[in-house]
């Protein structure tokens, strides 16, 4: 069997998910570079790659989650220790790519802030990119330059399959802006799909919640790439059992669970919400009595592997 680190990969790792870093390190059977990477009092980032990157293929592991904009900045200041450390080519690798909801103009006089970090990133010193279910595919073009979106859904699908019997389960986007998603999934277990169709009909009333598609004694299965405060995805289990739905599950790949989300999840109808790592579980989430986190790590470490020795990174997906 090859190797997987090909001896030239360096591994670098920020704060954000020390875990799964660790895991991906081991997967490669390639230690993390020793690197410091702290905080001045007035909490200014400080870098130092404490060991020699010249010439080396290096990848920064570091997710720009919570506390955004410090995993940012450390995202940022490390690649610049790499460059000026003459690493042959660095790759930021983003197992959740932060700031990616905004991707558009939403009113007049606002920002495009997906397109600002990714000019950012670019600028420091990355000549490469590698992330994991972005928001909205077309992000890539954000990049000039190489960027591999990586997909959760291989690793979702086998868990499903091991979990449910098939013949009875639907998929459900929660959103209209999600169906794609939801039907690449749905075509991989053979299932049908439903969509949720959120509607506020008379300005000052509440949404309503059309459910499009049969759900009546089925086991639904929500697919989402984000959540966040959790209403999106409380909201639509709730509409699914009101509509008859047996069971309501969710696989979602980034966990933001941000303020009272994991309580509000605990306390909902949904029977089980599984996350994957690209986000660090937090205490609340490994004890929460309905959820469960799958590891990216070995996707992760693979394709790093597939990069470094330039081989097909999609065909992971074939
Ligand atoms: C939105 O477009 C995303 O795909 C998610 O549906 C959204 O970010 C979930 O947010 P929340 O959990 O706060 O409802």
């Amino acid at each position: 069997m090859r190797a997987r680190n090909n001896g030239n990969i360096k591994l670098v790792a920020g704060n954000s998910n020390r875990a799964l870093a660790e895991a991906i390190g081991a997967y490669l059977e390639t230690p993390l570079t020793k690197a410091i990477v702290r905080r001045f009092a007035d909490m200014e980032v400080f870098v130092e790659i404490e060991e020699n990157v010249r010439g080396r293929d290096v990848f920064v592991l570091q997710s720009t989650s919570f506390p955004a904009n410090d995993h940012l900045m450390e995202l940022l200041i490390i690649i610049d220790a790499l460059r000026r450390a003459s690493a042959s080519r660095i790759t930021a690798v983003m197992p959740y790519f932060g700031y990616a909801r905004q991707d558009r103009k939403v009113g007049p006089r606002t920002p495009i802030s997906a397109k600002l970090v990714a000019n950012l990133i670019a600028h420091a010193g990355a000549n490469r990119v590698l992330t994991l279910d972005l928001h909205a595919g077309q992000i890539q073009g954000f990049f000039d330059i190489p960027t591999d979106n990586l997909y959760a859904s291989p690793l979702m699908v086998r868990d499903i399959k091991e979990r449910f019997d098939l013949r009875s389960l639907t998929v459900v986007s929660p959103d209209v802006g999600g169906v794609a998603r939801a039907r690449g999934l749905a075509k991989r277990i053979d299932a049908p799909l439903a969509i949720i169709d959120k509607r506020r009909e008379r300005p000052n009333e509440s949404e309503v919640m059309n459910v499009i598609g049969e759900v009546t004694g089925q086991t639904c299965i929500l697919v989402d790439d984000i959540v966040d405060s959790g209403g999106t995805l409380v909201n639509a289990a709730e509409a699914l059992i009101e509509k008859g739905a047996k069971d309501v599950y969710a696989y979602i790949s980034h966990g933001v669970l941000s303020g009272g989300a994991v309580a509000r999840i605990t306390a909902s109808k949904l029977k089980e919400l599984v996350i994957t790592d690209s986000i660090q579980p937090t205490e609340a989430v490994r004890v929460a009595r309905n959820m469960r986190v799958l590891s990216v790590a070995s996707l992760i470490g693979e394709a790093i592997g597939r990069t470094s020795s330039e081989e097909s990174v999609s065909s992971l997906f074939d």
